[in-house]
C-alpha cells in the first residue's frame, strides 16, 4: 500500500499546490489527496484542476506521486476483489486495426484465466473494442457491476464498457485533459489506465504499449517511458505486469473498420487470420496465461494459447461470450449478415516497387471520416464502412495493383476520391529499392513480478 507523509502544518491552498508543481517540485501524498478530494467535493474548480494537470504534464511526477494519484482515483469508486483467483486483463494504448482483445480474451479464458474485459470506445484515430463488438447485434456491453462480478468467476470471461462506478474521477479528469492539451502525460496516462485496471480486481496486467506513427507514443523511447511508469505503479500496488512494446507503424491485420475487424477476429480465432494479428494475439494471451501461473514461462503460455486456436476451444469461448451477453451468434457462421457498405473502391499502386511506409494515423482518421469512428461524442458509428489492405510494409507491388479496398456508400464518392488521392500521394510510400530492415512486430517483452 501507499506510504503517507507526516502531516505538515503549512496551510494548503489550491494556489500553493499548483504553484509548487508549476515550479517543478514534488507534491506530498497529503497535498495530492487534499487537492483531489477538493476536486471531488467541487471546492476545487475545473480551472484549478486544469492548471495542476498542465503543471504535471510539463514537470511530470515521480513514482510516489503517480501512485498516490492512482490510489485516489482508484478509491473514488468501487473496487472489485476476486480473492485468490488469477484475474488477468490486457490493455492496449491504442492503435489502428487493433482487434487483439477479441482474440486473446477467449484464448486466455480457454486456458483457464479469468478475463475481466472492461473496454473503451474509440478515441481519436484509434477504434474502440466496445464499438467494434456492437457490430454483432444484440451484444450487451452495459451489464451492471453486480452482473459483471457474478459472471467473471462463473464463466471466466466478460466484456463490458467503462462504468462510472469504477474510478469515477478519471472520467471528470479525462474530460478536462481532453480539452486542455494534457492527455499526453506519461504519469496522467498511467494513473488513468491503472486506476481502472486495478478497480476491476485484477491480479496481473498485460500491457501492449504501441510505438509508431499510428500510436499515441510515436517511438520506442516514449513507449519505454510509459511502460516503466506503468510497471512502477503496478508493483507499488502488488500487481504482476508484463509489458510488450509493439509496432504500430502500419495497421494490425488487414482490416480497419468495425464489422470488418470482427469478421477478421473470428477468422483468426478459427486459425485463418493474418500472421501479424495471430502472432501478437497469441503473444499477449500467452503472457496472460503466464501471469496467471498457468504456464512456467511466456513461451509455454504462447504454446498453450496456440493450442486453443488449433483445437477450437478459443472460438467456442468466443461463441459462448457472444451468446451469454445477448449477441446474435448466427453472425459467427454467416459473415454475409454483417453490415458491409455496398461499394468497394480499390486504391491502385501508382508505381512498381516495395512498400516502405504507411501513415497509420491518417489511415485511422480516414476510417473515422468514412463514419467508422466519431468526430463528436454523440456521433453514431457506421459499422459497415472501412478499409481492407491487400499489402503490408515490405511487400513488392506492381503498378496498378490494388493496395487496399475502401468500403463505402454511394453518397461518399467525392470523399472517397479525396481519400484515394491521399493514399496514393501521401499515405503509402513506394520505393524502387527493397527496405533493408522490416520493423519487428514486438520490440520488447518485460515481465515484473510483485514481491507478494
Ligand atoms: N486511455 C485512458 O484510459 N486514459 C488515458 O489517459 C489515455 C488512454
Amino acid at each position: 500500500m501507499l506510504s503517507t507523509s507526516k502531516r505538515n502544518n503549512i496551510p494548503k491552498t489550491p494556489y500553493s499546490i499548483i504553484q509548487k508543481k508549476r515550479n517543478g517540485k514534488k507534491l506530498t501524498p497529503e497535498e495530492i489527496r487534499w487537492f483531489l478530494d477538493g476536486f471531488v467535493s467541487k471546492q476545487i474548480t475545473d480551472a484549478q484542476m486544469s492548471a495542476l494537470l498542465m503543471a504535471i504534464c510539463i514537470n511530470g511526477m515521480d513514482g510516489e506521486e503517480t501512485a498516490t494519484f492512482t490510489d485516489i482515483m482508484l478509491y473514488s469508486g468501487k473496487v472489485l476483489d476476486f480473492k485468490e483467483q488469477a484475474v488477468i486483463d490486457k490493455h492496449s494504448t491504442g492503435g489502428v486495426g487493433d482487434k487483439t482483445s477479441f482474440i486473446l480474451a477467449p484464448i486466455a479464458a480457454a486456458c483457464g484465466v479469468k478475463v475481466p474485459m472492461i473496454a473503451g470506445r474509440g478515441l481519436g484515430h484509434s477504434g474502440g473494442t466496445v464499438d467494434k463488438i456492437e457490430a454483432i447485434p444484440g451484444f450487451n456491453t452495459s451489464l451492471s457491476l453486480d452482473e459483471f462480478s457474478e459472471y467473471l468467476p462463473k464463466y471466466g470471461l466478460v466484456l463490458i464498457g467503462q462504468t462510472g462506478e469504477l474510478a469515477p474521477i478519471d472520467k471528470r479528469i479525462y474530460a478536462l485533459r481532453d480539452v486542455t492539451a494534457t492527455v499526453e502525460s506519461y504519469e496522467l496516462i498511467t494513473a488513468s489506465i491503472m486506476s481502472k485496471k486495478l478497480a476491476e480486481g485484477t491480479s496481473g496486467i498485460v500491457m501492449d504499449v504501441k510505438a509508431g506513427n499510428g500510436a499515441f507514443m510515436k517511438n520506442k523511447t516514449q513507449a519505454r517511458k510509459l511502460a516503466k511508469s506503468m510497471e512502477d505503479t503496478a508493483l507499488r500496488f502488488n500487481k504482476n505486469i508484463m509489458t510488450l512494446i509493439t509496432d504500430m507503424s502500419q495497421p494490425l491485420g488487414n482490416t480497419v473498420g468495425n464489422s470488418l475487424e470482427i469478421i477478421e477476429s473470428i477468422e483468426t480465432l478459427q486459425g485463418r487470420g493474418p500472421k501479424d494479428l495471430t502472432d501478437l494475439s497469441v503473444q499477449l494471451a500467452g503472457g496472460m496465461v503466464y501471469l496467471a501461473g498457468l504456464a512456467k514461462s511466456h513461451k509455454e503460455g504462447i504454446k498453450k494459447a496456440l493450442a486453443t486456436i488449433k483445437n477450437g476451444s478459443a472460438f467456442e469461448e468466443f461463441k459462448k461470450l457472444i451468446k451469454r451477453q445477448g449477441g446474435d451468434i448466427s453472425y459467427l457462421s454467416d459473415f454475409s449478415k454483417f453490415k458491409i457498405a455496398p461499394i468497394s473502391t480499390q486504391v491502385p499502386a501508382s508505381k512498381s516497387g516495395y512498400i516502405t511506409s504507411m501513415d497509420t494515423y491518417k489511415i485511422g482518421m480516414h476510417c473515422v471520416n468514412l463514419g467508422g469512428g466519431r468526430r463528436h461524442p454523440k456521433d453514431l458509428i457506421d459499422f459497415s464502412v472501412g478499409l481492407t489492405f491487400h499489402k503490408k510494409v515490405g511487400q513488392k507491388v506492381k503498378k496498378g495493383e490494388a493496395l487496399l479496398t475502401i468500403h463505402h456508400h454511394k453518397k461518399q464518392l467525392d470523399l472517397v476520391q479525396t481519400i484515394n488521392q491521399d493514399f496514393i500521394n501521401n499515405i503509402i510510400k513506394i520505393s524502387s529499392t527493397k527496405p533493408k530492415t522490416i520493423t519487428p512486430l514486438v520490440f520488447e517483452v518485460r515481465t515484473k513480478w510483485s514481491k507478494q
